[in-house]
């Protein structure tokens, strides 16, 4: 039977277990011995692993990437109140039920889906409501939206994602709102919700990880996103109107050099990049608190995206 992420313990062994790799590499310890270090993933979380020197006979990493799914037997450790792995037996597998293994958001996808309904319903712009009723009656649109991550690794990269990424960042904008009373509170709500839309279309399920489609590749999710909701405004939206919007989404990143064909020129647009930073920003040091000590003492991996480890004590 399956032992999920959520459910392990110290102390138990577990043996044949399946697990996805998220994230494989080897390292080399103080006295120089070679060691992996792995963050393995099912459908309640991410955990980090080891696989020591002495037990490589029995695990078979040569060729394991990314998006594989490994049978494992482990011994389950707790290193500075969080646990992982020890690995002493590991082999590849087909056999594995994908729906165990997809991570997943902790929250409920219908009602984190509402909850963004919810905001647009209360959007005071006709048109702007118009253009959320427009997109939100589209079905394959809202399968995919629903089920989207926010990105390919590091923040929000699960099924459900996305929607969380949204709501997060609606919280934080509406905070600053209530100290900007100037800014467009439609503007900011619709562009929290479909700054990243693009992400339906440039992310995909390759085995069990995320991978960018060849769309996302080539053209990328602010130009997808900008495209797809020009496809959708309803007739006589005000050319105004979506000169404002689409700045909102094609300058979310915020500087050029992260992706941003412009920088923000509005006031709504820089509370939209602000609140996406915030939430890109704590989430990379949650997962690094989550996934505990890494070489370092005291602190985690060194985290590529923030630029430093995080102090995990
Ligand atoms: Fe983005
Ligand atoms: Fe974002």
């Amino acid at each position: 039977m399956k032992i999920f992420v959520e459910e392990l313990k110290e102390g138990e062994f577990i043996t044949d277990q399946v697990f996805s790799i998220e994230e494989i590499q080897q390292h080399k310890t103080r006295k120089n011995n070679p060691y992996y270090r792995l963050t393995l993933q099912d459908r309640t979380g991410e955990i980090a692993a080891k696989i020591w020197e002495d037990d490589f006979a029995n695990c078979h990493v040569r060729n394991v990437e990314r998006g594989d799914v490994v049978k494992i037997d482990a011994q389950v450790q707790k290193y500075n109140d969080i646990l992982q792995l020890i690995i002493q037996k590991l082999e590849k597998t087909e056999d594995y039920d994908i729906t165990e293994l997809l991570q997943t958001s902790d929250k409920d996808l219908d009602q984190m889906f509402a909850d963004i309904k919810k905001e647009t319903d209360e959007l005071r712009n006709s048109f702007l409501q118009k253009l959320m009723k427009n997109l939100f009656n589209d079905e394959d649109f809202v399968k995919r939206f629903k089920r989207s991550p926010a990105a390919v690794m590091v923040h929000h990269d699960y099924i459900g994602g996305l929607m969380e990424h949204n709501l997060e960042m609606i919280n934080i904008a509406k905070a600053q709102l209530s100290s900007y009373p100037e800014a467009s509170k439609d503007l900011v709500i619709v562009g929290c919700i479909l700054h990243d839309v693009g992400k339906v279309f440039e992310i995909e399920v390759k085995k069990t990880a995320m991978q960018k489609t060849k769309p996302g590749w080539l053209i990328g999710h602010v130009v997808q996103g900008y495209e797809f909701v020009k496809s959708k405004l309803p007739e006589k939206f005000p050319q105004n109107l979506w000169m404002k919007l689409g700045h909102i989404i094609i300058s979310h990143q915020g500087e050029v050099e992260y992706g941003s064909p412009i920088k923000p020129a509005m006031l709504e647009a820089a509370i939209v990049h602000g609140a996406d930073y915030a939430s890109n920003m704590a989430k990379q040091y949650q997962r690094a608190l989550q996934l505990g000590e890494g070489k370092e003492p005291g602190f985690s991996e060194y985290q590529r995206w923030i630029k430093t480890q995080v102090y995990v004590e």
